[in-house]
């Protein structure tokens, strides 16, 4: 056994090294500069929105749009707990809390259904996170936040080019946010950014960003700000990924698509759920194991899979069976079957653009051998 499938690779193969030197070149390299502009701009075109505000990553975006929304010690925010734990991190930067609610098992996003019932007088606003690139449920969520008087933030990290009923992912509510991580499907290595249309909550946001200096007085604070920006030499990268963002998704679309084809029919095994209204974002391939009828566990698959050279990743461990949350999330006797049912069977598969048919065919390969029926 030779073959190596690493789980995520960043396609850099356009103008990125080309834009980075001339960055470097320009001696613009902090956050001021040609590329943060023109990255903003189509970034808001991408995400159908008025405003983009980079930041340094996703967590920081999060982060950002809470502290614009006045959150605060006390606050309670409903949020999925089958995410990254960065979603519910960033409601404890602002000393609020986390309340977990579960997921839908249609879309594996918050489900509507559940939110209602988590709603307390402490309820300021919903963080909806569109899952391994399939969008939330935006419509329902935004109607139960305006009759309850909630805003909603869309955490679309992992869902960059998804749709909902035709509209893109981090468009759909006040505050969408965006992660660029370098396994995100664009990506500067580290980045992230915001998504929205109110120019007041904008502007909030970019003073916030930049130290809380006064856009029309330079050196005079009048809030409390922080360093959130991101710098020009990453923009230059995402400016060089925006260019070659339908190649760079086309490509992830076709490694779906094959991943589909050749392990259809494998008793046992199933695919991430797909709504009806929703084009979900090609991220990272989803697999499930129904280890009583596919014959071996979630675990099992992984390790097997190692074994063979293909690097996998388990799904996210539920956030309110964690250290930091599950006191709290105990004590308000959360119960969240949907997501303790998915978290414990799900994987994910190798995904990026520079996969090979043969890469996906050794992988699918392999999981059809595994198999105890075939
Ligand atoms: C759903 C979700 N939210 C937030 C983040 C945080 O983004 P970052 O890693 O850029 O801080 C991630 C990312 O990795 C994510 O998957």
């Amino acid at each position: 056994m030779s073959r190596k499938v690493v789980l995520a690779i960043p396609d850099l193969g356009g103008n990125e090294e080309k834009y980075v030197s001339d960055a470097v070149r320009s001696s613009w390299i902090s956050s001021t500069g040609g590329y943060v502009n023109r990255f903003e701009k189509e970034f808001s075109e991408f995400t159908g929105t008025q405003h983009t505000a980079s930041v340094c990553n996703g967590t920081v975006a999060l982060h950002l749009a809470l502290l614009a929304l006045d959150v605060r010690p006390g606050d309670e925010v409903l949020v999925p707990s089958l995410t990254y734990i960065a979603t519910a991190n960033a409601v404890r930067y602002v000393g609020a809390e986390p309340v977990f609610v579960d997921v839908d098992p249609d879309t594996w996003c918050i489900s509507p259904a559940q939110l209602e019932k988590s709603i307390t007088r402490r309820t300021k606003g919903i963080i909806a996170v569109d899952l391994y690139g399939h969008p939330a449920d935006m419509d329902a969520i935004n109607h139960i936040a305006a009759v309850n008087g909630l805003w909603v933030v869309e955490d679309a990290a992992e869902a960059h080019s998804a749709t909902y009923k035709g509209r893109p992912a981090g468009g759909l509510a006040k505050i969408g946010t965006f992660s660029f991580y370098g396994n995100k499907i664009l990506t500067c290595g580290e980045g992230g950014s915001l998504s929205l249309n109110d120019p007041s909550l904008y502007l909030r946001i970019k003073t916030l960003r930049g130290q809380g200096m006064d856009p029309n007085r330079r050196y005079y604070f009048p809030v409390t700000g922080y360093n959130f920006r991101l710098t020009n030499v990453a923009c230059a990268l995402l400016c060089a990924q925006l260019e070659r963002k339908d190649e760079i998704i086309a490509r992830r679309h076709a490694v779906f698509k094959r991943y589909q084809e050749k392990l259809q029919g494998i008793a046992g095994l199933g695919f991430q759920p797909v709504a009806e209204w929703a084009s979900p974002a090609p991220w990272m391939f989803c697999l499930t194991v129904n280890a009583h009828v596919f014959g071996h566990t979630r675990d099992e698959m992984m390790k097997y899979l190692d074994d063979n050279g293909v690097e996998t990743r388990p799904f996210f461990i539920p956030l309110h069976t964690l250290p930091p949350f599950r006191q709290e999330s105990a004590m308000r006797k959360e119960f969240l079957p949907e997501t303790e049912k998915i978290a414990a069977s799900g994987l994910n598969l190798p995904t990026h653009s520079m996969l090979t048919e043969e890469d996906i065919d050794y992988v699918c390969e392999l999981i059809r051998n595994y198999s105890v029926t075939r």
